[in-house]
């Protein structure tokens, strides 16, 4: 939600600061914007609607030339789409400020200061914090020390990016709760809201703690924590390289993202396997002892996250015997939580930023939890740092909006950790057997692509459809709820998930001939039940497309589409019959002629609650 990034530096920064936006707008793409301290010491600032191709056009023609800048992308939170609302927010000339986050005690020190007689050009927040640098800077005469001064007035989740023009050597980074890194440089440091904006810059991060204020200079970075005191924090080494972040052979990285699931899949088994069982590390060198103990799991994350802790519940009470809570991350915030003896905290994130399960994260550590497991893509997220244990998707950067090879291998992950938690109640043979099941996944999904073509034909009965059904069954149920938000997401038709046993409950309502229901349909102990659950629909003229094995006896007609995917154990099926609903989404979504990598309203990584 809002990408940020800023440089100092001996050579002009200009190009780097808008390179680094292109790889942040999966964080936000309603508008754009960048100021400089040019050579003749003044602030200099462009800003656009729309997207980040904008802004460079804008730069072309009035190019900034300067050592020192921030720049912004924008998903909006306060204030519409629009110029003057979008990032760096400005303090006369002097002070410019770029934010993601949300400041929540905006309205407040917004009238205190138009009592003093500043003047707001803009409905955000942002603008407030730039006014109150200003003010506190008249107090104080210490950029430094305004800094500090203002972040103790702010309240909510933020991350700042700070330029004076009375003190062009110096840039302010302020983190709370949303995240920052400072990119060390030689004889030059960097700010941005995720090291990808500084892929080629440099490979050095510092990730700043909850509370950290940043005075980074060219040649010296100093940090002070939360207490105002001056602190050491680690230097970690990315290993991200420029390919994670391209394009390559594809139209969009949705596509890729689908398509290189049998690597992620294999790349993620790869490191957590030994010869016959889960590796004793794959969740954390000190997480055996956490894991032999637990006799309950609670499992908290967002939207296809969730998803993926739904289907995990399955898994853990079929083969592990042990109960699994499931929960959304905003609702488990706010609700009179009951901790039984023994239970494991699970959360579930690519990211590993979501604010609201991080804030979840950070209630169950003050909880009687025996501990907290984070299953997530970003190994230095805060998830990750914050979590006693942690299982690392290898799914590579995902830069579509959509989560898609993010989520197979989160799946993986869960049914590893059902595995292992399934210590007596599956032998060793039966482990080798599942071991097995799983090292043959990745070429299950491999065949599942080959699927590509068949249903980008299936997509154009969607062309002019306004609404559509997902339904399954058992351990399908979640992941005909995941095809329901990939296909709203993207191609924003209305599409909703149900129970396949819930229809006559009241979705039936809205069979006809303009609705087309999805059904997954694996052949199963609950096919049977799922059929008579199609018939409902076929009887009231709905169109059927259903994905099924040859074994489930499903057979293509006038009223039903039947696409053939191969037969494969019912504990995998999820991840399996996952993909094709992904690529029905990505095909739809095609057609309808939206910005697929960037759906509207969306963001990639929600760092705000
Ligand atoms: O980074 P996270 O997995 O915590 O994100 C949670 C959701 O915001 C995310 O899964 C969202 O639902 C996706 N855009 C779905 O494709």
């Amino acid at each position: 939600m809002c990408g940020i990034v800023g440089a100092i530096s001996q050579r002009d920064v200009g190009k780097l600061l808008l390179e680094g936006l292109k790889r942040l707008e999966y964080r936000g793409y309603d508008s754009a914007g960048i100021s400089m301290i040019n050579h003749q010491g003044q602030l200099c600032r462009l800003r656009t609607q729309g997207r980040v191709a904008k802004l460079l056009e804008s730069f072309e023609k009035n190019p900034i030339a300067g050592t020192l800048g921030i720049s912004h992308t924008r998903w909006a939170t306060h204030g519409i789409p629009h110029e003057r609302n979008a990032h760096p927010h400005q303090s006369g000339d002097d002070i410019a400020v770029v934010h993601n986050g949300i400041v929540e005690n905006f309205e407040t020190l917004r009238d205190q200061l138009f009592q003093s007689g500043y003047i707001f050009h803009s409905e955000t927040d942002t603008e407030t914090i730039a006014h109150l640098m200003h003010c506190e800077f008249q107090k104080t005469d210490d950029f430094l020390k305004a800094a500090k001064n203002v972040a103790g007035q702010l309240k909510g989740a933020f991350a700042l990016g700070i330029i004076n023009v009375k003190d062009p050597d110096r840039l302010i980074a302020v983190r709370c709760g949303s995240p920052l890194v400072v990119g060390i440089g030689i004889e030059e440091n960097f700010l941005a809201s995720d090291p990808i904006a500084l892929v080629g810059v440099t490979q050095q991060f510092i990730f700043l703690e909850d509370g950290d204020i940043a005075d980074v200079k060219r040649d010296k970075i100093t940090i002070y924590d939360k207490h105002g005191k001056e602190i050491t924090r680690d230097i970690h080494i990315s290993e991200l390289t420029y390919d994670s972040a391209s394009l390559g052979e594809y139209r969009h990285f949705m596509l890729k993202e689908i398509f290189e699931q049998p690597e992620a899949l294999r790349t993620t088994l790869g490191c957590s396997l030994n010869e016959n069982d889960v590796s004793p590390d794959a969740f954390g060198v000190e997480s055996k002892a956490c894991l032999e103990k637990t006799s309950h799991v609670t499992i908290v994350a967002c939207g296809t996250s969730h998803h993926a802790a739904m289907i995990a519940r399955y898994w853990i009470e079929e083969l592990a015997h042990i109960p699994c809570q499931v929960e959304i991350a905003s609702e488990f915030r706010y609700r009179h939580v009951i901790v039984q003896p023994n239970t494991l905290f699970v959360t579930i994130s690519q990211s590993g930023e979501t604010a609201d399960t991080l804030a979840a994260l950070r209630l169950a550590k003050e909880m009687d939890y025996l501990g907290a497991l984070t299953i997530c893509n970003v190994p230095a997220s805060s998830l990750v740092r914050e979590s006693d244990f942690a299982f690392i998707t290898r799914a590579g950067v995902e830069v579509g909006v959509a989560s898609t090879k993010a989520f197979t291998t989160q799946l993986l992950g869960l049914l590893l950790l059902a595995v292992t938690l399934a210590r007596s109640t599956i032998d060793k043979k039966q482990r080798a057997k599942l071991i097995q099941l799983l090292r043959e996944l990745p070429d299950e999904i491999d065949e599942v692509l080959k699927l590509s073509e068949r249903i980008r034909e299936l997509a154009d009965l969607f062309a002019n459809k306004q609404h559509a059904l997902f339904l399954g069954r058992g351990l399908q149920y979640p992941v005909a709820l995941e095809g329901a938000l990939k296909l709203k997401e993207i191609s924003y038709i209305h599409a909703e998930g149900y129970p396949a046993g819930e229809l006559k409950h009241g979705p039936l309502a809205l069979v006809d001939k303009n609705m087309p229901v999805i059904a997954v349909a694996p052949s199963n102990d609950l096919l049977e039940k799922l059929k008579s659950n199609l018939q409902e629909v076929r009887a009231r003229g709905g169109q059927l497309i259903v994905f099924a094995d040859t074994q489930s006896g499903i057979k293509n007609g006038d009223d039903i589409i039947t696409i053939e995917m191969p037969k494969v154990d019912n504990l995998i099926a999820p991840i399996v019959y996952t993909v094709p609903l992904q690529l029905l989404s990505y095909y739809v979504a095609l057609i309808k002629g939206t910005d697929v990598d960037h759906p509207r309203n969306l963001a990639k990584s929600v760092t705000v609650e």
